[in-house]
């Protein structure tokens, strides 16, 4: 198949790169010339396990090439994704823009039949919107279809979330679209659940909030743990076995962040609210994601007394490990709150470091290149993205290097007895009597 995908971000290089690599043929469209060049020449803008390797092969395999031009991308394919950024407007709907922008730059060089898929998250009722936007502005008056073909990608592993997908959704109303799609997702071999194009959009936006409903339900109980003296690990454990319910998101932390899960929910909300249909009990899971850290704060201060002018040690600053985005992730809010307070933080990550510097996130941070190089002098050490990294730390070396030894566990990622034994108080999330 013959396959343009027009945004290289995060969604776009990834569902591009994949395709070539079952076989199709993919034009990668972007309008930002420098990020073209770049991956012209092989550089790859983001770090995702897998990818780099993937493009190289499947440029050298002629099957993956980059174009700015949406004309080439538009005459050389079938079938057209748009996966561009949909960033939230201050009142949490979704900014449209560049999917509007896009649907006219498709409809000003259409010249025959193509399927328009909408791959980036929109709200409900978005494709019917761009088939009109398509129709207006197309003077040739082609034939086109819309399709709703929503992402389920997690950063960190991404490549093999959409090469071993769990399900495709196609959210189509023509079997001519349809036929196009089957085909496109034949070599996956996965579970395709057709769909209406606005049950496909309300797909992607139930399934995230759902996940981060599991989340907050999860941090709430952890609130509860900490009164109590239970464990929330444990809890989680028992309830997780249960086959209806599952263990996967129910890890309590410092709450959820990154670039979906905080917008999408809030677009969710404006969205119920638009069509008549308020969604209250989304609020109360950003409610609890937002306390979450707050209670953190309050626990490290009661412990802490002053944070004025402490010497703190903070490991991890992505949104959550394996990936080097650090968009809407907690550490960083929580690493500026404390500098806000008037602590000295000295922050590391294993792949976050370069964004936050070149975004200047923790403008009062000193970000070292190494986790024993944050602890040196330092008067607690807060873990708050659990890199796997951190559990393989020489954590005598931690003790010796620390002026006073307390650890503030904000992903549960220790062993609280392990930590106790080697002579630090340890403090994690919903682990009252441990
Ligand atoms: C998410 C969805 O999982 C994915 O299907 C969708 O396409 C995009 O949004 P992603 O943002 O990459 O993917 O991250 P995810 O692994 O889902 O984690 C989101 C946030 O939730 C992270 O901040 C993570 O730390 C937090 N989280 C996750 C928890 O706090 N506890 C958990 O049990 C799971």
């Amino acid at each position: 198949m013959e396959i343009a995908i027009i945004g290289s971000g995060y969604v776009g290089l990834v569902t591009g790169t994949c395709f070539a690599e079952v076989g199709h043929n993919v034009i990668c469209v972007d309008n930002d010339e420098r990020k073209v060049k770049a991956l012209q020449s092989g550089t790859i803008p983001i770090y995702e396990p897998g990818l780099e390797d993937l493009v190289h092969r499947n440029v050298a395999a002629r099957r993956l090439r980059f174009t700015t031009s949406i004309e080439d991308g538009v005459d050389n394919s079938q079938v057209i994704f748009i996966a561009v950024p949909t960033p939230p407007q201050s009142d949490g709907s979704v900014d449209l823009t560049y999917i509007e922008r896009v649907a006219r730059e498709i409809a000003s060089v259409l010249k025959g039949y193509r399927v328009i898929v909408d791959k980036s998250t929109v709200p409900v009722k978005t494709g019917e919107k761009v088939a009109d936007t398509i129709r207006r502005y197309n003077k040739a008056e082609a034939e086109f279809d819309v399709v709703s073909n929503p992402e389920f990608l997690r950063e960190g592993c991404a490549v093999d979330d959409l090469m071993r997908p769990d399900r495709i959704v196609i959210g189509a109303n023509s079997d001519r679209a349809l036929a196009l799609m089957r085909k496109i997702y034949e070599p996956f071999m996965a579970p395709v659940m057709v769909t209406d194009i606005n049950s496909a959009e309300l797909i992607k936006h139930a399934a995230n909030s759902f996940l981060a409903l599991k989340i907050s339900y999860i941090n709430a109980v952890s609130a509860i743990c900490e009164a109590s003296g239970a464990d929330v690990q444990k809890v989680a454990d028992g309830i997780g076995a249960d086959k209806r319910i599952g263990r996967s998101f129910l890890s309590a932390g410092l709450g959820y962040g990154g670039s979906c899960f905080p917008k999408d929910i809030a677009a969710f909300i404006a969205i119920s609210e638009q069509l008549g249909t308020p969604f209250h009990l989304l609020k109360e899971v950003q409610r609890i994601n937002q306390n979450q850290r707050e209670r953190f704060l309050k626990k490290l201060r009661d412990t802490l007394w002053v944070l004025k002018e402490k010497r703190l040690a903070v490991w991890g600053l992505t949104f959550k490990p394996d990936t080097d985005d650090v968009r809407s992730s907690v550490a960083i809010e929580l690493v500026n709150d404390l500098t806000r307070e008037g602590a000295h933080v000295v922050a590391y990550d294993p792949k976050g470091i370069e964004k936050v510097r070149e975004f200047k996130l923790c403008p009062d941070t000193v970000l070292v290149s190494s986790a024993l190089d944050a602890v040196r002098d330092a008067e607690a050490l807060i873990i708050a993205t659990e890199w796997k990294e951190f559990e393989n730390v020489d954590f005598s070396e931690v003790r010796r290097l620390m002026h006073t030894p307390l650890i503030f566990d904000g992903r549960n990622l220790l062993d609280p007895n392990t930590m106790r034994d080697l002579g630090f108080q340890y403090h994690g999330i919903g682990r009252g009597t441990v």
